[in-house]
């Protein structure tokens, strides 16, 4: 199946970046998000960050003017005519669930739709969808026209066709996939979670520094960003949702959220999003 155009549902931190990478790279795109206002906030994202690019040279004015051209932003009564449509709406069953609820009345017969869930099982999220041989898991990293993954994620009823697509369409964003198994956490978070756990529990026992926990991965394994620096870059609430779908899926205590992380989650310092974390950002 030949993708032409891409439906985005939620212009957030990974929707806007989704939208703006598929019009980058050729795509008409049409985007939409719960209100107004979330929506006109996300397609601005997307110009600034274009304008930031023009900044850079790395673009000129006139590809950043078609780029944009090619992103409408519109309901989700607009997704009739899209090939593929990437969910990316908040972390929550219920809200990908009324969502893709809402595209069972709109969606055309053959039209693949993606979830960029990094959490839930795409075989749950598929029973709700008239189609789902169509439904696959496409999950992108945060910044995503930085990141060069997707994991495609295949549920028990994805067909190998969707899949193939799926896996097509990231490598014309110019990403590498890889093939993973519907497993909570997938294989990225499988693994990155529980290692920014650790962080949290390393701080509350007075291991080191929150600076120097970072310091640590970073200067010592060379991460780009030391965990707690991640996970408040992440959102301190999506990486304990994430942490509780390992621990209740795959049933052992070492997944067991750190009491620290929960805390900051109860005070409402989510990270970077709320201009505190870990370490503050109000200034
Ligand atoms: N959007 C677009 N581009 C961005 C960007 C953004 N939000 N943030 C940074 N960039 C670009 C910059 O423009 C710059 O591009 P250039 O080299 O072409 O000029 C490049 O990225 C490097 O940026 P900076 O020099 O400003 O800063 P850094 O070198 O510190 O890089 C970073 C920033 C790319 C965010 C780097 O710190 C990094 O890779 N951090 C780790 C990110 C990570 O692990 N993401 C995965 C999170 S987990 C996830 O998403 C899954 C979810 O399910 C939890």
């Amino acid at each position: 199946m030949a993708i032409k155009k891409v439906g985005v549902l939620g212009l957030g931190t990974m929707g806007h970046g989704i939208a703006q990478v598929a019009a980058a790279s050729g795509f008409e795109v049409i985007a939409t998000d719960a209100t107004d206002e979330f929506m006109k906030k996300g397609l601005a994202r997307i110009e600034k960050n274009l304008g930031r690019l023009v900044e850079k040279e790395k673009i000129d004015a006139a590809k950043r003017d078609e780029i944009l051209g090619r992103i409408k932003g519109g309901g989700v009564k607009d997704f009739g005519d899209a090939d593929l449509i990437v969910e990316a709406v908040t972390e929550a069953i219920e809200v990908k669930k009324k969502v893709f609820g809402l595209l069972n009345d709109v969606a055309k017969p053959g039209a693949i739709l993606a979830s960029n869930t990094s959490s839930i099982s795409i075989t749950l999220l598929s029973s709700v969808v008239k189609e789902p041989e169509n439904f696959v898991g496409m999950h992108f990293f945060n910044p995503v026209p930085v990141m060069k993954l997707v994991e495609i994620i295949s549920g028990l009823q994805t067909s190998a066709d969707a899949a193939q697509v799926a896996t097509e369409f990231a490598q014309s964003l110019g990403k590498t996939t890889i093939a993973v198994k519907d497993s909570a956490g997938f294989a990225v978070n499988r693994l990155l979670i529980p290692m920014i756990n650790e962080a949290f529990c390393a701080l509350d026992e007075g291991v080191a520094s929150a600076e120097e926990i970072d310091q640590a991965m970073q200067l010592g394994c060379n991460h780009p960003m030391g965990p707690l620096t991640l996970a408040d870059f992440v959102g301190l609430d999506v990486t304990l949702n994430a942490l509780s779908v390992l621990y209740n899926d795959l049933g052992s205590d070492k997944y067991a959220p750190s009491q620290l992380l929960r805390k900051y989650v109860e005070a409402g310092r989510l990270g970077r999003k709320t201009g505190r974390g870990v370490y503050d950002y109000s200034k």
